[in-house]
């Protein structure tokens, strides 16, 4: 401490020969510290708040938009407000480009198809991929989406082999089992369609990532752990005995163990196996013999990460958009009745040949395909996605400084009236005609583009094969409305009747 400032506080100082006790020793002690931690808090509130509102060095150059109110931003406006308009309203009063704070990040927000493509295409390497660390924690750190540069892409060339339409194609018959033996268990029945697709989009995600080996007790419980983990990654992190997240990590624990073993089964019986693990095996057996002397390029934690990362990719986002579909084929009683013929037509070859689907079946269903096409746009269950900028990036004569969050707003994007006349009505028609370039990016673009596109379309094309020559369906309850979890969905998951297609005619 220094001298100069000790003493008065330390001794009582006289005062005509009387002893006087400055007030401040006369409050009990508890009360001081009260004081002093109200006003420390004071302090470090104040520090924090300046720090957060000191403006950037080239202020002027900042993008325009609201900061919101210090510290929450406009996080209360957009949980409030319908996340569509709020990014709407502001692209309407700002521009193309603008600054808004979100969850406790400055953020970015870009709407234009132009300054889209340059975050996520060409100078991709600017703008890293950025989540949540307990949505790390929970998928696992090593799986691809949470890198970039050379890891990434040598993970992402073999996930892209493995969901290329070669690699697909010998998949339609077990895809198609799959949807016959969900669709058995409908018959006369209510039920709920975000659900039903979700057991649908996991046992096609499980075929795609576990090949068609039949290990059934082992899957049933890598299945059932999955479910543990994906109830966690939606939950508060807080990783206490007890709550969601805290189940979540323990599922996360043994899911590593049983894949771990898994791999090593498979290793061991050195039969060759398919869907995404063959591909990641095969690629690390050859890198071993090519370096034996040095680490594999793949880890089996990095195949671990990245097959539980798939699964998460693959899942919720088909049986979302499908869910989406049913809705859609529901308002729209004359387009369903289109698409019923342009399948019925199909399946009456399929029934003169006694055989089920080809892939080149599903090559001719173009008003079915335009109709997926159209519920991506419509729906665009992804309606942003993240990025962050690794340096101070000049962009379009702004400054976004580094560390900012960078969204490029895709739903905006297919809902503004420049690309997408009328946007708000459904028309599956506007895609006879392709979308001017990087105005439609349901699965993204550039580096981290979604490179299970074909298989989320297969596995959607079978399914609406069966359901549309076999079924018809009654949205039960409130028709209309949209909940968020975490993909917008219609509401509560679209409850709906189902009954045999004869009975209706
Ligand atoms: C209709 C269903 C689907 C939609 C709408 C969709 C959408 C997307 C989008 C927009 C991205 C890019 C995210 C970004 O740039 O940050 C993406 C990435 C990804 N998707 Fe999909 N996806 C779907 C289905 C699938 C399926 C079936 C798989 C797996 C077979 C899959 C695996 C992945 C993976 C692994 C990535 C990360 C790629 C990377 O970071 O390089 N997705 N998806």
């Amino acid at each position: 401490m220094h001298p100069s400032l000790s003493p008065p506080l330390q001794q009582p100082f006289s005062n005509n020969g009387l002893q006087y006790q400055p007030r401040l020793l006369l409050i009990p002690a508890p009360l001081i510290l009260v004081i002093f931690i109200s006003l420390t808090t004071l302090f470090l509130v104040l520090l924090l708040l300046c720090l957060q509102w000191r403006q950037p060095r080239i202020h002027k150059r900042l993008p325009p938009g609201s900061m919101g109110w210090p510290y929450v931003g406009e996080t209360l406006k957009l949980y409030t407000e319908n996340p569509n308009s709020f990014f709407s309203h502001r692209q309407k009063r700002y521009g193309d480009i603008f600054k808004t704070h979100i969850l406790g990040c400055p953020c970015v927000m870009i709407s234009s198809p132009e300054a889209a493509r340059i975050v996520l295409v060409s100078r991709a390497h600017l703008f890293r991929p950025t989540y949540p660390t307990s949505k790390e924690k929970i998928i696992g750190p090593e799986a691809l989406f949470f890198h970039q540069g050379t890891y990434h892409s040598r993970v992402k060339k073999l996930v892209q082999a493995s969901f290329m339409p070669s690699a697909i194609k010998g998949s339609v018959s077990e895809i198609e089992n799959i949807a016959l033996r969900l669709l058995g268990t409908w018959k006369d029945t209510s039920l709920n369609t975000l659900q039903e697709m979700k057991k649908y989009a996991f046992d096609v995600a499980i075929i795609s990532v576990f090949g068609n080996n039949k290990e059934d007790l082992e899957m049933e419980g890598i299945k059932h752990l999955y479910q543990c983990l994906e109830k966690g990654y939606n939950s508060m992190p807080l990783d206490l005995p007890g709550t969601p997240f805290h189940k979540a990590m323990k599922a996360r624990r043994l899911l590593n163990e049983r894949l771990k073993r898994l791999i090593e089964k498979r290793r061991q019986s050195g039969e060759q196996s398919s869907g995404l693990l063959g591909v990641l095996l095969e690629a690390k057996a050859n890198d071993n013999k090519l370096n034996k002397d040095q680490e594999p390029m793949i880890s089996d934690s990095q195949i671990a990460d990245n097959i539980i990362g798939v699964i998460f990719a693959a899942h919720d986002t088909t049986a979302s958009v499908l869910t989406w579909i049913l809705k859609y084929l529901h308002d729209n009683p004359q387009l369903l009745e289109a698409v019923t013929r342009e399948q019925e037509g199909i399946r009456s070859k399929l029934l003169n040949a006694n055989r089920g689907l080809t892939w080149e079946d599903t090559r001719r269903m173009p008003l079915t395909s335009r109709v997926i096409q159209e519920t991506l746009r419509t729906a665009s269950i992804l309606s942003f996605t993240f990025r962050e900028a690794v340096e101070d990036v000049e962009f379009e004569g702004y400054l976004i400084p580094k560390g900012w969050k960078v969204l490029p707003l895709f739903r905006t994007i297919h809902h503004s009236p420049d690309f997408f006349p009328q946007p708000d009505k459904f028309d599956p028609s506007r895609f006879e005609v392709p979308p001017r370039p990087n105005t439609y990016m349901p699965f993204g673009n550039g580096v981290h583009s979604c490179p299970g596109s074909e298989l989320a379309k297969l596995e959607m094309l079978i399914f609406l094969h069966h359901l549309t020559t076999t079924y018809r369906w009654h949205v039960m309850g409130d028709a209309d409305g949209i909940q968020y979890g975490p993909f917008p969905v219609p509401k509560q998951g679209l409850p709906m009747r189902v009954m045999p297609k004869k009975k209706m005619t």
